[in-house]
């Protein structure tokens, strides 16, 4: 058993997640709010540790227009989702902001990690360490792990590297993503999903196309992924 995964993302026109400098800034005040709310339906929300050490971000659920909840830190850690970092050799830095006290942490990690004792200890401070594969995390095992610890639904929020990695082991439920009114090129830049791709459009991963609509300028496009 496994969570039901959401990939979901914001990309240029053409298809860039970052431009080659780590700027990711593409989306709008609506589908931050789109984005946000949807954290707060979910268990969990993934990154790799690319991410973490480009973007330093939060990964928490933001309070919406018109709520009161929020009040204190008890009530912040229930509402937001876990976050879960891949990060193979404990590279997650120990003052980043994905480890503050704001919502729970699992820092995924492989047998690589067994290199690095002071890395591991510091991160079993503030994080629950879950070690799963021998170089790289496996994400079969690490889906299972989670899912078994009550995390039943989850956001995958990239980057492209963790995301060809989930697309490969068929981890992933659905598709969401905006698209900004913008182009920035790059064959340095990050796309929707990068890794070794897939040779064949045949073996690419299909899709069925369940909605699209407009938020403001951006675009939103939902899928679900063919099984
Ligand atoms: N626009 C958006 O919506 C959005 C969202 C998220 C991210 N981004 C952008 O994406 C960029 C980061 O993407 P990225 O591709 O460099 O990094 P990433 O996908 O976030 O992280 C990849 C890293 O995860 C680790 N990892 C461990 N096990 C893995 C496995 N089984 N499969 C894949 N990765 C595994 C590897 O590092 P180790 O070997 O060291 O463990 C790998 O290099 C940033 O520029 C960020 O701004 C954009």
């Amino acid at each position: 058993m496994r969570p039901y995964t959401i990939l979901n993302a914001a990309m240029t026109l053409d298809g860039k997640i970052a431009t080659r400098t780590g700027s990711s800034k593409i989306s709008n005040k609506k589908d931050i709010e789109r984005v946000h709310k949807l954290r707060r339906e979910l268990d969990g929300i993934m990154v790799g540790v690319g991410t973490i050490l480009i973007d330093n971000p939060k990964l928490t659920a933001h309070k919406l227009p018109n709520e009161d909840i929020f009040t204190h830190e008890r009530s912040m850690k229930k509402l937001n989702p876990t976050r879960v970092v891949v990060d193979s050799r404990g590279r997650t830095p120990f003052n980043s902001n994905v480890l503050n006290s704001d919502a729970e942490t699992i820092i995924a990690t492989s047998n690589k990690i067994l290199e690095n004792e002071e890395s591991l200890s510091l991160l079993k401070k503030k994080a629950d360490v879950f070690i799963c594969g021998e170089s790289e995390v496996d994400l079969k095992k690490l889906m299972e792990y989670l899912y078994h610890n009550g995390i039943k639904t989850l956001m995958l929020e990239g980057g492209s590297t963790l995301n060809f990695s989930m697309f490969k082991e068929d981890l992933v439920d659905e598709v969401r993503v905006c698209i900004g009114p913008v182009i920035v090129g790059g064959d340095q830049s990050k796309t929707l999903v990068d890794g070794d791709g897939f040779d064949f459009m045949e073996s690419g991963v299909q899709l069925i196309m369940k909605n699209s609509y407009l938020l403001n300028e951006c675009l939103i496009l939902e899928y679900t992924v063919k099984k």
